[in-house]
């Protein structure tokens, strides 16, 4: 079972950043990616129906015999996760916003956090959110647009530098030091991020700590693919081939589905 695939789902785009730190870890790995660009933004979307398109996003995976999956995707995580891991026989990686690390770091005591409507108001988001920021000034941002923009191929355009101005204002304004991106789309943003942000505030994704938590579950599990070969890994969306090509330079090939 170890020569089988790691399966990694997104509503889109965006779960790409957490393949490459995947990949960059563990890169003996076969890789199947799938972006449902087509559904995108599930940030608006109610809990019901991010559970059924994550059954469908993992369905195909497991049809193509993936031996773990990993949610790509903040907001698939926090509202479908548990339903996957009581449902499916495989392991399943989620991804959560880190506000655990911005809150024990904070010197100014403030912390923003830029996520999706679905995550910021999952239950398992306040959970985490209560457990480690009682006595600090956290501002949630929704990031309305910014999944649609960055779908669309406009990353770099006029109109994400004016939205993310109208998101940052009020963290600014309360003196954060630590901004969180909870969603996987948002680390593609960070060099805009870096022009407007104040040079003391740090910026934080769990990009890396999903990469280190799916090693140690494979390892765990006997699942690491110790065999020396070239891997394969294979990209599909039902959105737009050449703008997920665009993000992912290195020449990869991203094949259309309809699924
Ligand atoms: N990349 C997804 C996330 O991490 C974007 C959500 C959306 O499609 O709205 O939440």
């Amino acid at each position: 079972m170890s020569k089988q695939p790691i399966g990694v789902f997104d509503s889109g785009l965006g779960g790409t950043s957490i393949w490459k730190e995947i990949h960059s870890l563990i890169p003996n790995e076969d890789y199947i990616y799938l972006a449902d660009s087509a559904n995108a933004p599930y940030g608006p979307k109610g809990k019901d129906a991010i559970i059924a398109l994550s059954i469908k996003n993992t369905e195909f995976l497991l049809k193509k015999e993936c031996k773990l999956i990993v949610v790509a995707c903040n907001t698939a995580t926090t509202n479908a996760i548990d339903y996957l891991r009581n449902t499916y026989n495989v392991p399943f990686i989620g991804i959560e916003p880190a506000i655990k690390p911005a809150a024990l770091q904070t010197k100014t005591n403030a912390i923003g956090i830029l996520a999706t409507k679905g995550t910021l108001s999952s239950e398992l988001f306040s959970k985490t959110s209560n457990l480690f920021t009682s006595n600090i000034n956290v501002i949630e941002q929704v990031g309305n647009g910014i999944v649609e923009l960055i779908e669309s191929g406009k990353l770099q355009s006029d109109e994400m530098v004016s939205l993310l101005k109208i998101y940052l204002k009020p963290m600014i304004d309360a003196n954060i030091d630590y901004l969180v991106l909870g969603c996987t789309h948002y680390p593609y943003l960070i060099p805009l991020l870096i022009d407007l942000l104040p040079k003391h505030v740090k910026i934080i994704d769990s990009g890396e700590a999903v990469a280190r938590q799916t090693k140690a579950v494979l390892e765990k599990n006997n699942l690491l693919n110790t065999i020396l070969k070239k891997p394969k890994n294979e990209f599909y969306t039902n959105g737009n081939p050449e703008i997920m090509e665009s993000l992912l330079e290195n020449n990869f090939k991203v094949e259309n589905l309809n699924f």
